[in-house]
């Protein structure tokens, strides 16, 4: 393992509050960093927002607040949210910070010094949900925005545009040369489609036509406008300055992950390598483009009333930890993939794995332990590393690292998961009430310690998703919480470790569905 990682995700638009898609994003980003924890010391995470562009500064408007305002307000609503599912992220930045926009200003004007950026009168389509111009064949047959199924707006204007056609060879050739660079593989055909009829962009409006964002340096006529304001944040936010780098730059430079969703690969594999590649730095190692989460199947939108606030649905099941949304979210979907919630599955899912399979094969355990041992482990109750299923423990765990590699991490979900079904299988083949029944007592407490020190690992591999299940897990089997991935050796779980009864309760209590409809009702 390396000695850094260094995690980005979309930094969120504020005109809106958060939603179960910005969630999903932020909650797959949170479980690739925690994983990396477990794996080295210095693993990074940024999150933030975006707060500049027309659609902050309409809505505001039509509040009648300013636009620092409105995103002050949303901006803590995020915060909140965040802080609710227990996203561990090492900074959030905004693009109004006045760090973040004294840099952007500075790139700004390096990418015109090295005459990538230049003045351009252009008359084009613009599509203010996008904040860009569109190509008139991108347009629906009814000449809608595909995206925002609304009309665009002719605009002429004089602008800065950024030199992108210059770097289409170069950035093929990295993108070809690269095969982990943007993930899952299946989008890069379409990437590579997208560069081949890539036209120089737009980089700044007038300051009549938007005024709520960063001032071209020694040009007040014009606004820096959006991508080089909104993707600088991955580089402003760490001390990244054209003259001094900080040392944590330094450091943390280049990204080994950009966690972004499938309707922006184009302006990151693209336009962001391009800008990194004016700039002289070195480029990002992974994109990864996660899917789409739906609600009950259709596509969230304001005018649907669909669109969910994560804290409703923990509210709504009663759930005083977020570990259960973390766990659906993150399986909601295999790599790539579009996912969906609905309550339904939702508490299907979770009651199956994390309270009937996880929850109930730790609670027995722990019970026949008590009940028959008095909860003590003694030294001839040790297993060896080669019974299958310690053998199969560190051949899952291995798993479990790989599909991180992978970014398959609801992959990774179920690998843990049917880790604990195996684990199932074997109390129920060997029966360990019977042999206690029968007398056979070593025989019987082998069985248990192999489950326990089984449930061991699943505590660790579980930890990146449900934080405080696996710290209760560890805490009930009287270990410290360490959630390093070098604490899987078989054997861990050592002789006199006491077993309290007081001290078993689930870990996880199954949703009760009359409740959530009562209150969905209420
Ligand atoms: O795009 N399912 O902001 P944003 C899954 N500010 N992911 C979703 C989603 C859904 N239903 N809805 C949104 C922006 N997302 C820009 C990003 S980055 C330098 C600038 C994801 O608030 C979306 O794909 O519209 C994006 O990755 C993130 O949430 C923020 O979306
Ligand atoms: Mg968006």
């Amino acid at each position: 393992m390396q000695d850094k990682y260094y995690l980005t995700t979309a930094i969120d638009y504020v005109n809106g509050v958060p939603h179960i898609g910005h969630a999903y994003e932020k909650i797959l980003a949170d479980i690739i960093i925690r994983h990396k924890r477990q794996l080295t010391d210095n693993a990074y995470m940024l999150t933030g927002t975006d707060e500049h562009g027309i659609k902050i500064q309409k809505t505001a408007a039509k509040r009648g607040i300013t636009p620092k305002q409105l995103c002050d307000e949303n901006f803590s609503q995020f915060e909140k949210a965040w802080k609710t599912l227990e996203i561990s992220y090492d900074k959030i930045i905004r693009t109004t910070d006045e760090q973040h926009k004294k840099v952007v200003k500075q790139i700004f004007k390096k990418l015109l010094l090295n005459g990538d950026i230049y003045k351009h009168s252009y008359t084009g389509l613009y599509c203010s949900g996008c904040e860009s111009f569109l190509n008139p064949k991108d347009l629906t047959p009814d000449g809608l925005c595909p995206d925002h199924q609304k009309k665009p707006e002719e605009v002429t204007e004089e602008n800065y545009f950024f030199r992108l056609t210059k770097y289409k060879d170069k950035i093929a050739d990295y993108i070809k040369s690269h095969p982990d660079f943007i993930v899952p593989s299946i989008r890069v055909n379409e990437i590579l489609n997208q560069l081949e009829n890539i036209e120089d962009i737009s980089v700044s409006r007038t300051r009549e036509s938007v005024e709520w964002g960063i001032e071209v340096p020694d040009d007040p006529s014009q606004t820096i406008y959006v991508w080089i304001d909104a993707l600088s944040n991955y580089i402003t936010a760490i001390g990244y300055d054209t003259e001094n780098p900080s040392d944590k730059f330094k450091t943390l430079w280049p990204c080994d992950v950009h966690v972004i969703g499938k309707d922006i690969i184009k302006f990151h594999s693209i336009y962001w390598i391009a800008i990194l590649m004016s700039l002289g730095l070195e480029l990002p190692k992974t994109i990864f483009a996660h899917g789409w989460i739906t609600i009950d199947r259709s596509k969230m939108s304001k005018s649907l009333g669909n669109v969910i606030a994560p804290k409703d649905i923990l509210d709504e099941f009663h759930l005083e930890k977020p570990d259960a949304f973390r766990y659906y979210m993150a399986s909601a979907a295999l790599i790539g993939k579009d996912g969906n919630y609905s309550d339904e599955s939702f508490k299907e899912k979770v009651n199956a794995d994390l309270a009937n399979n996880i929850g109930n094969l730790l609670n027995r355990t722990l019970n026949m332990l008590v009940k028959y041992f008095n909860g003590e482990i003694k030294p001839e109750f040790i297993t060896t590393p080669d019974s299958n299923i310690a053998v199969l423990a560190n051949n899952t765990s291995k798993t479990v690292i790989d599909c991180f590699n992978k970014f398959e991490i609801g992959e990774a979900a179920n690998a843990v998961v049917s880790f604990a079904d195996t684990v199932n299988k074997y109390v129920t083949d060997t029966a360990p009430w019977s042999l206690a029944k029968e007398n056979k007592m070593l025989e019987c407490a082998k069985v248990l310690y192999t489950v326990l020190e089984a449930m061991r690992y699943i505590a660790v591999m579980l930890y990146p998703f449900c934080p405080n299940i696996a710290g209760d897990i560890l805490s009930q089997l009287n270990i410290k919480p360490d959630f390093k991935y070098n604490t899987l050796k078989w054997g861990g779980i050592s002789q006199g470790m006491l077993i309290k009864k007081e001290n078993i309760k689930p870990v996880f209590v199954r949703l009760d569905s009359e409740l959530a409809l009562d209150k969905k009702k209420g």
